[in-house]
């Protein structure tokens, strides 16, 4: 009842604006008497997943929550972990605005943000701050003033950063909206990127004495080799996840709508299908030794089950919980008890 007031308010405003007041709000009323507007007590559904238990199987996806200021009250709404992020080396300010579009009536957004954030010790800062003991996956980026080919400084300086803090860390190499980013999803970049941020994960668990997983995100927009190939990088550097998927650069099912032409990644409803595929396949690959999160246009607990079916371990939520608020984390952990 309150988020579908919320919604209609915030409809009425332009996307980005709407998105930074609920942040901002969000953030106030975390740890408030306020919070009870919001607030859920959901049934606790334990999942395992990278050597963690996680409370139940649903995440906020990255980007929501950029910089990490509103963690507790997410964590109050009821999600069982929380990735904050995409995070660079140092703060930018993202595209040039407008960049943020509603596909309202294909519940859809289109997005070309830039990994806009304030950088990775603002955000080292309020990991230290939070109050809730929530699971924390940390996203990591490169800035888009760093040249492609020294990329992998930037994600190694990031994990170096944000290690003691975080529950897991997910290497972003999908994200449209950053030029060259998604290159590093092939060939030997991939592996020698690979190989670079676990070999940087032994030396941290040796000084921290503590383990922290690393997942990657990928794109929706690969072939089916290319899948293939990315599956055997992931068994060969010994990842502990995969999440799959970002947005993709698709416009199927949205052409003639207001805002499909916007360039950018499109998230939501249109994404559903696609990312599912994309599981199914990575799933084949992967032959259940290194576990897949699922993300990508879910909007209701029937699509959340069948990123389950594809062979999700855990899922992620973006564009769903903004058409849908906070009901539909508690419709998934309603629906996978049930499964
Ligand atoms: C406005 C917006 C910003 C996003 N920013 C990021 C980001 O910084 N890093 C990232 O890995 N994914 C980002 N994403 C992608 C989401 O995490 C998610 O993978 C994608 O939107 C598909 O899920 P959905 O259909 O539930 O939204 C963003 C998505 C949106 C809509």
């Amino acid at each position: 009842m309150f988020y579908k007031i919320a919604q209609k308010i915030m409809f009425q405003m332009d996307a980005e604006r709407a998105h930074h007041l609920a942040i901002d709000g969000l953030k106030r009323s975390a740890n408030t008497p306020l919070s009870c507007i919001y607030s859920q007590q959901l049934p606790s559904k334990p999942v395992s997943c990278m050597g963690l238990t996680f409370p139940n199987p649903v995440g906020l996806a990255a980007g929501l929550d950029k910089d990490g200021e509103s963690i507790d009250a997410f964590h109050a709404m009821g999600f069982g972990h929380v990735e904050v992020g995409t995070v660079t080396p140092r703060p930018q300010p993202g595209n040039d605005k407008p960049r943020l579009f509603r596909l309202k009536a294909a519940k859809g957004i289109i997005n070309r943000m830039g990994f806009n954030n304030k950088g990775v010790d603002n955000l080292v800062a309020n990991l230290k701050a939070r109050k809730s003991d929530i699971l924390v996956g940390v996203n990591i980026g490169k800035n888009k003033d760093t040249p492609v080919e020294e990329g992998k400084n930037d994600y190694l300086i990031c994990m170096d950063k944000v290690y003691p803090y975080a529950s897991y860390i997910t290497v972003n190499i999908s994200s449209p909206n950053t030029p060259g980013l998604r290159t590093l999803q092939y060939g030997e970049l991939l592996d020698d990127l690979l190989a670079s941020l676990k070999a940087k994960q032994q030396e941290l668990a040796d000084k921290h004495g503590k383990y922290v997983p690393l997942a990657l995100k990928i794109a929706p927009d690969l072939s089916d080799d290319e899948i293939a190939d990315i599956g055997r990088s992931l068994l060969k550097n010994r990842f502990d996840a995969a999440i799959a998927t970002n947005t993709t650069l698709s416009r199927d099912g949205v052409s003639g709508l207001e805002h499909a032409n916007e360039s950018g990644g499109l998230s939501g409803k249109p994404l559903t299908e696609l990312s599912t595929q994309v599981i199914r396949k990575l799933a084949a690959e992967l032959k259940g030794e290194i576990p897949i999160i699922g993300v990508g246009g879910i909007c209701s607990a029937t699509d959340a089950l069948a990123k389950f079916d594809a062979g999700a371990t855990l899922v992620q939520i973006y564009s769903g919980f903004i058409y849908q608020g906070p009901e539909l984390i508690k419709d998934i952990i309603a629906a996978y008890s049930g499964k």
